[in-house]
């Protein structure tokens, strides 16, 4: 036999490394390298000579589809993340926290699907088949004709999968726990949990299966994180809360066969995961519309419209250097407003700590939360209240000037639904329904808004 050839792999992004570092070279990230057998890993086997493949013509043969044939759940907030359901033959990856929920999604999902007559096997690394029965009572789906097995050996899940009819939807629960004796390293590692993962996503394109992987993410280097099956998968789905709320958040990070600009909503409750069809209700229910600094911001999460509610404290600092703590937003981005509220619109903000949050654990990327920010800066550092019925949206650019965004119809018709007569928005994403509305406000430069709140 070969003499073993050992390796160091980082056990956050798989690079591989000749001896061991403190800290690795490829992600930053500090002692997750771990000594892995290199030889007789992964194709490790003698070299075999290759056999001929076969081609086909990129445009659809006669008689199939275009169209990625789709399995929906019926768990509207879930397909909407997918893109319009489970695509056969696809593997997914679910990651998160450990505890947000992901085995109480992936379960829901198993008997919806299972209550549709689809196939579904739910194999549970992590729990006994009587704790997920546990689990599925708590949340009144254990009738659901769902197939269980608690496995975690690779060669026997496939062997027991090959063995009945082919199920639709096969749910790994985790990757982190699978193990198969084609790689010689220990249960969790990179090397294990690659190899694992290349098995299960080969039945997958080979059943025509939907396999879905649930993924720990986790800080230290411990168990291998899922970022080494991200790029092995077709999709990458993360759910994520906020510690002490009960809103998680579905988002697709990756997904060939759909966009990643989707989110759902769901609310974790004593039996399960409630799905949240209008998520702007959930954001603005705390809401004390009379506070300085407040503003609530009309946005777009894919193609539904979102309120969520913007709040800024700008205070004195006793610091030379003062605070900026952001959440749920980019902190380069509050900079640039900043800079541009200073430099264009005579608003002091430099001696003064900002906070910045989104209320609800929400995170936003779009750059038309710009004004929104600056409401909420200039009304906290004035101390006076926005008006609590209005809405605002709109990009700043450097020099003070308010850029049109996408999408403003379908932000004000949602504002307009939730209650709220008012809109402060781009002059240029004004039309006729919004100029002869007497609530739409349409500026073109930031320095009109910061007026409008003064006076
Ligand atoms: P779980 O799905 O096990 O998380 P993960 O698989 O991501 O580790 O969810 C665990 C948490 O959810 C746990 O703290 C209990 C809570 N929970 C509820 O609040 N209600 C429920 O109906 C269920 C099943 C779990
Ligand atoms: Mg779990």
């Amino acid at each position: 036999m070969a003499k073993a050839k050992l390796q160091f792999i980082c056990q956050n992004c798989g690079a591989a490394s000749p001896r061991w570092q403190g800290r690795c070279e490829s992600c930053g990230e500090w002692n997750t390298l771990v000594e892995e057998n290199a030889a007789g890993g992964i194709g490790g086997g003698p070299a075999r000579s290759g056999r001929k493949g076969r081609v086909v013509p990129l445009e659809p043969l006669h008689g199939e589809s275009a169209e990625a044939p789709r399995v929906p759940t019926g768990i509207a907030e879930l397909d909407r993340v997918t893109g319009g359901g489970f695509v056969r033959g696809s593997a997914l990856l679910v990651g998160g926290d450990p505890g947000i929920g992901k085995s109480t999604l992936l379960l829901q999902a198993s008997a919806a699907l299972a209550e549709r007559g689809q196939r579904v096997i739910y194999i549970s690394g992590e729990e006994a088949v009587a704790q997920v029965r546990l689990r599925a009572e708590r949340m009144g789906v254990a009738r659901a004709p769902v197939a269980l097995a608690a496995e975690t050996s690779v060669e026997d899940i496939l062997t027991t999968l090959e063995a009945g009819p082919r199920p639709a939807l096969v749910i790994v629960d985790s990757v982190q726990t699978l193990w198969t004796e084609q790689a010689d390293s220990a249960p969790g590692t990179v090397t294990q949990v690659r190899a694992s993962a290349q098995a299960m996503i080969r039945y997958a394109k080979q059943s025509g299966a939907t396999v879905v992987l649930v993924g720990h993410v986790t800080k230290d280097g411990q168990i291998a994180g899922p970022r080494v099956v991200e790029h092995m998968v077709d999709a990458v789905l993360y759910f994520e809360g906020e510690g002490g709320h009960h809103f998680r958040i579905l988002r697709a990070v990756k997904n060939r066969f759909g966009a990643t600009d989707e989110i759902g909503v769901f609310e974790m409750t004593g039996s399960g995961l409630r799905e949240v069809p209008n998520p702007s209700e959930l954001f603005l229910g705390e809401r004390n519309a009379s506070s300085p600094g407040a503003a609530v911001f009309a946005g777009m999460e894919g193609t539904r419209p979102v309120l969520v509610e913007i709040q800024a404290l700008v205070a004195p600092s006793p610091l030379g250097t003062p605070r900026r703590a952001v959440v749920g937003w980019d902190s380069g981005r509050l900079a640039m407003v900043i800079a541009v509220l200073e430099s264009h619109c005579g608003v002091r903000l430099g001696p003064n700590d900002v906070y910045l949050a989104v209320a609800g654990g929400l995170k936003i990327a779009e750059p038309a939360a710009d004004l929104a920010v600056a409401a909420a800066l200039v009304s906290s550092l004035s101390g006076i209240a926005l008006p609590a019925d209005c809405v605002y949206f709109g990009e700043v650019s450097l020099s003070g000037a308010v850029r049109p965004v996408v999408h403003a119809a379908q932000r004000l018709k949602e504002a307009q639904k939730l209650g709220f007569a008012r809109a402060v928005l781009p002059a240029a994403s004004m039309d006729k329904t919004t100029n002869a509305d007497p609530g739409s406000q349409g500026i073109s430069q930031l320095a009109e808004l910061v007026a409008s709140i003064a006076a």
